[in-house]
This record gives C-alpha cells, sequence and structure tokens, in this order.
C-alpha cells in the first residue's frame, strides 16, 4: 500500500505546482484547425512546420500506390531478423545522397535514437559533453552510456572548451552533443563554432537535427546545410516525425559508423522495425521537402514577425527560428496565458519543469509555413493583455 499512497503523494503535489499532466481530448485534427474538448482552435503546437501532414492530395496518391502494391501494415520483427524491407534499403541511400554522406541508419523514433547512440559508441573511458538544453532524450541516453558526462552552459562554447581543455588526454574520446534548433527555446547552435572545437580537441561531434531539419538548409537538411557543415559533422540526426509528416527517425555518417551501430544500438537491435507503410511515406515526404524551399522561407519570415512584435511589448523571447517562446517565468502565469488564448481560439500548449529548468515556464507558439500573418495577428495583443494582468 505504500507504494500506491507515495504515487498518489507525488500526484497531488504536482497538481499544486501547476505541473500535473494529462492527455488532451482531441477529436480531429486537420490542416491548421485541431479539435480539443470540443472546441475548434488554430493549432500552434505541431511540429508538422511544412503542412505536410495536411497535403490530402500527396496522402491520398500515397495510400492507394500502397495498397496496391499489397504492402503490410508491420515488419512483425527486429530489422536484423526479418523485419527488414527494400524500403529501408532505399531510404537510407535516398537520405544518403541528399546529405552526401558515405551512409545513413533509420531508426523507429528520434528518441530511439538517441537512447541508443552514446550507449553504443562510449564507454567508461570516454567522456560526453552535452548542451544544457538538449533534449530529454540526449539526457536519458547520456545516463544509459557507462561513459561520464558534463552539461555546458547553453550554447556557451566558451564553457565547452574550458571542459574540452580540462578533459584533453584524460579520456579515449571526447563527444559533443547539441540540437542544432533547440526545441524548447527555439534558438540556434552555433555549430561553425563547434566544428572548430571538435577539429582541434579530436573530439566527436553529433548533432540533433530534430527542428531543423525541413526548415533550415537550401534543401531542408537542416542548419548544418544552412551552416555549410555537414561534411564536419560525424553524425547527424535528424526525425521523420516533426517536418517530414511521418514517424521514425535518421542520422547519416561514416560506413563504418552505420556498420558499428547496427551490430551494437540496442534500440536498432531490440526492437521491431518500422512498418513498409511509413518507411514509403517517409521517403516520399522526404524528397518533397526539399523542393520547398518557398515554404521554408515564408515561416521563417512569419516567425520573425511574431517574434518582432513580442519583443516589441517588452516579452522575453529568445531564438531566431520558427519555434517562438514566450517565457513567463511561472508555472501559474504560462498556464494562464495558455488558457487565455484558447478562450480566443489558439492552442500554445504550456511548456514546464521538468521539460524547461525551473523558473522558465512559458508558452511554446509553433509555426507552420501554412499560417499567413492574419492567422495570428491578433496574438501580441492577447499575450501583451494578460501579461500586464
Ligand atoms: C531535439 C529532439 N530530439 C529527439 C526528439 C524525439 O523524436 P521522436 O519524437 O521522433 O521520438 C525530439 C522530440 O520529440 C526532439 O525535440
Amino acid at each position: 500500500m505504500q507504494f500506491y499512497e507515495r504515487i498518489g503523494r507525488e500526484l497531488d503535489k504536482l497538481k499544486t505546482v501547476d505541473q500535473y499532466r494529462t492527455v488532451p481530448d482531441i477529436s480531429s485534427r486537420s490542416g491548421k484547425e485541431i479539435v480539443v474538448n470540443g472546441q475548434k482552435l488554430l493549432n500552434l503546437s505541431s511540429n508538422d512546420y511544412l503542412g505536410l501532414g495536411d497535403d490530402t492530395a500527396m496522402l491520398a496518391g500515397y495510400t492507394r500506390s500502397f495498397r496496391e502494391g499489397n504492402h503490410a501494415m508491420t515488419s512483425s520483427s527486429s530489422r536484423l531478423l526479418t523485419g527488414n524491407h527494400p524500403l529501408y534499403a532505399r531510404l537510407e541511400e535516398a537520405l544518403a545522397t541528399l546529405y552526401g554522406r558515405d551512409a545513413a541508419l533509420v531508426f523507429n523514433s528520434g528518441y530511439h535514437a538517441n537512447i541508443g547512440m552514446l550507449p553504443a559508441l562510449s564507454g567508461r573511458h570516454d567522456l560526453v559533453l552535452s548542451d544544457r538544453l538538449n533534449h530529454a532524450s540526449i539526457l536519458d541516453g547520456m545516463k544509459i552510456a557507462e561513459a561520464p558526462w558534463q552539461r555546458y552552459r547553453h550554447r556557451d562554447y566558451d564553457h565547452l572548451e574550458e571542459l574540452l581543455a580540462g578533459a584533453a588526454d584524460r579520456y579515449r574520446q571526447l563527444f559533443i552533443v547539441t540540437e542544432s534548433i533547440f526545441s524548447m527555446d527555439g534558438d540556434l547552435a552555433d555549430l561553425a563554432r563547434l566544428v572548430e572545437l571538435k577539429e582541434r580537441y579530436g573530439a566527436l561531434l553529433i548533432v540533433d537535427e530534430a527542428h531543423g531539419v525541413g526548415v533550415f538548409g537550401e534543401r531542408g537538411l537542416g542548419l548544418c546545410e544552412q551552416a555549410d557543415v555537414v561534411q564536419k559533422i560525424d553524425i547527424i540526426t535528424g526525425t521523420f516525425g516533426k517536418a517530414l509528416a511521418s514517424t521514425g527517425a535518421y542520422a547519416v555518417m561514416s560506413s563504418l559508423v552505420r556498420e558499428y551501430l547496427l551490430n551494437t544500438m540496442r534500440s536498432v537491435i531490440f526492437t521491431t522495425a518500422l512498418p513498409p507503410v511509413l518507411l514509403g511515406w517517409s521517403l516520399l515526404t522526404l524528397e518533397r521537402q526539399s523542393a520547398m524551399q518557398h515554404e521554408r522561407e515564408a515561416l521563417l519570415q512569419l516567425a520573425a514577425r511574431l517574434r518582432h512584435e513580442l519583443l516589441e511589448r517588452g516579452f522575453e523571447v529568445p531564438g531566431e527560428s520558427h519555434i517562438v517562446p514566450v517565457i513567463t517565468g511561472s508555472n501559474a502565469l504560462a498556464v494562464k496565458l495558455a488558457s487565455r488564448l484558447r478562450e480566443a481560439g489558439f492552442l500554445c500548449m504550456p511548456v514546464r519543469p521538468p521539460t524547461v529548468p525551473e523558473k522558465s515556464a512559458r508558452i511554446r507558439i509553433s509555426l507552420r509555413s501554412t499560417l499567413e500573418w492574419k492567422d495570428i495577428a491578433s496574438l501580441p495583443a492577447i499575450i501583451g493583455e494578460t501579461g500586464e494582468q
């Protein structure tokens, strides 16, 4: 009984500090709109940054071709047993070609990629250095890995250099891991500086482009493409579940690293492979997004305008991307703001600790290229009024 009492008490405590979570009651989601608790809202909390998930013509064409091909909806086994499929090879070839890299490996999700990669590649004689605000899945990967790890202050590359200099010669291998576009702050890693540091200290650099893919770079390959460092980063990961409007994730790397991961990465070996239906869809959306330069530009312009208006009203709005956080500090204000926006017809989720550090609660406005300014023009005033109250 003690167990049930304890977890009940812990849940009560979460309620008192506005950190209690529930699954929202979503009855439909289409285009820019979502119906939550029976209320139709403009969806400003989706990661479908290019609106590809709402391309009904593409979906209808794909569904037809798939039905005709009579493909299975499951792979029924790990990829290393009987779950492999020719679409895996086609998808990995397409990724390697797009990035101009030796090899690519597809994972079941970004979470699988991040919890499996560091444990596979590093050992107890190595050291992992991670940006303090890296995604929970990267942190979980570090906790599983045998290698010790340290976190450098968010985007503070002088701090990272101090840690690298202090660690040099004391470890077998140093690893640096960062997101490119930080998921909760919408700010950008300095990839050129990271490449310079990695080269100077002989470290291995892993960049998670979950929120960069589709949005940055001429062909949507992410911030690494925009910063012209695709060839210099050891491992670039991306997810299919965000701008690519599918499910799964991938990394591009050298053939040797791919071979090593296939032999050692537990979140690849001990899980059922993705179903062919998703691999084929990912292939299609990956190709489609690479030609969506117009949409990328429109999205970033929209975000810049929103950010500018919020900054003018005195809000703390970090970042330079399509993810626009409005920092409230207090959990209660984030919840209040989200609820006021909901009354006005906008869905912007409040983000609270432990997803973000203590006292840095926020609402996270996540834009998509299918939105126009008129859709969101009233946001800054509503946020301003609620902040003043
Ligand atoms: C930076 C980052 N990496 C990895 C993930 C996990 O990806 P997935 O949703 O495919 O598991 C996410 C978000 O969910 C993320 O924001």
